[in-house]
């Protein structure tokens, strides 16, 4: 978001709490952010919480002139994004009978940014057919609205109606910034480690984090992708927006993927499956005993393989990630080849900066012509566009 202007419309809901959070997320994320608050936004938090997270004036009253002319009109026509979080009741109605009669709802009027709408309230008042229809007018002229949250509300009735997480409205906010280039493909990610019972308190597993599978579903989702992430057990909160699977053993990670995989345009292959499991799973702890103890392992699918074997008959792009401590080029190369890949993402886990666990990455992608291309030590976030941005080369050279 780095250098985009968001302007945040904040009314009068309980919720304008939380949007303090999402200004801050908003900043961290390099967003240039104003705030405009309606005047009962102001009973809820105070302008100076804003002005303390933002570094900027605050407009809460239109007739209080105090920074140059015309902001009523340049905010919204200078702005990339407009986040309305909470949006009230009351104040949707505004926008959709096109009232102006204070700053916020002045400004709206007069902007030509992109405009998101995240409404907060009461359930029954956001169910009320007077609201859904000015929803229903709000998303005809062409304004995002986010669907409310589920659960406990504040005036404790449970139903629709609470304002997204923070993460969840910038995350959107984020897609709306971001172009659409991989609009209308089917991605399926996988990502984490898998997780192979030994008995009920121990398991096999490895130190992939699922940041990188993570952050390729993620990044694919703003781009527009409609992505399905199938994940090992991780510490990570999933991305918003994708249709999470989370699984734990590689068995059960073969059948999500395999459940999934028809109509799919690129599947991108972050998780580190282990390929071993305990052949008998211990029902009860198992008790120590001899001075060593033997488990016997045998063999888990090779999912990528499989993905291999059936792509023969269909244009699916199949991206692989290779971990290795030795022979980067080489290991992963003979991979590609025998898994049928289109690509493979070479990782050097033994680097302190790369591979599991990290925030950084440096890869090899290796193409199925021989070609191969360096990354340069970047977050994982860009990586992720990277694999991307080549992944769809692939699939738009595979299907002109
Ligand atoms: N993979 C898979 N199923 C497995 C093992 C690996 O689908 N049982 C996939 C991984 O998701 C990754 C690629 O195959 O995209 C390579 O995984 P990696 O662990 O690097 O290699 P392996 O094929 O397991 O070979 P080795 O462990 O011998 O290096």
């Amino acid at each position: 978001m780095k250098g985009k202007k968001i302007v945040v419309g904040v009314t009068g809901g309980i919720a304008a709490y939380k949007t303090a959070e999402l200004v801050r997320l908003l900043t961290k994320a390099d967003a240039l952010v104003q705030v405009a608050m309606t005047s009962n936004a102001c009973r809820f938090v105070t302008p100076m919480t804003f002005e303390a997270l933002t570094g900027s004036r605050v407009i809460y009253d239109m007739m209080r002139q105090e920074g140059p002319d015309m902001e009523h009109i340049t905010w919204g026509q200078e702005a990339d994004l407009i986040i309305v979080a909470p949006a009230t009741a009351n104040f949707i109605a505004k926008m959709a009978l096109g009232i102006g009669d204070d700053f916020l709802s002045t400004m709206l009027l007069a902007a030509t940014a992109k405009v998101l709408v995240c409404p907060s309230m009461n359930t029954r008042m956001f169910l009320n057919p007077a609201v859904q229809n000015n929803i229903i007018l709000l998303k005809e002229r062409g304004i995002t609205v986010m669907e409310p949250g589920k659960g406990e509300l504040a005036c404790r009735t449970t139903g629709p109606g609470r304002l997204p997480e923070p993460f969840e409205i910038v995350e959107l906010a984020h897609s709306m910034l971001t172009l659409p280039d991989l609009s209308g493909l089917n991605i399926l990610v996988t990502a984490g480690p898998t997780v192979e019972p030994i008995d009920p308190v121990r398991f096999i597993s490895n130190r992939s984090s699922g940041k990188m599978g993570y952050a390729i579903a993620k990044a694919a989702r703003r781009r527009g992708a409609a992505v399905t992430l199938v994940s090992g057990p991780t510490a990570l909160t999933p991305p918003f927006g994708v249709n999470f699977h989370p699984v734990k053993t590689a068995e059960e990670m073969k059948q999500a993927v395999f459940d999934k995989y028809t109509g799919c345009d690129i599947i991108i292959k972050a998780a580190a499956v282990a390929d071993y499991r305990p052949r008998e799973f211990a029902g009860q702890k198992i008790k120590k005993g001899a001075d060593t103890l033997s488990i016997d392992l045998v063999r888990n699918p090779d999912i990528l393989s499989e993905l291999g074997k059936l792509k023969r008959k269909s244009s699916c792009i199949l991206v692989g990630f290779a971990a290795e401590t030795e022979d980067l080029f080489l290991n992963a190369r003979k991979k590609l080849q025998e898994k049928n890949l289109d690509m493979i993402v070479a990782n050097d886990v033994s680097r302190s900066d790369a591979g599991f666990e990290t925030d950084t990455n440096i890869v090899k992608m290796i193409f199925s012509d021989g070609s191969i291309e360096e990354s340069q030590l970047m977050s994982k976030d860009e990586v992720a566009d990277l694999i991307l941005e080549r992944s769809k080369s692939l699939f738009e050279m595979a299907n002109s």
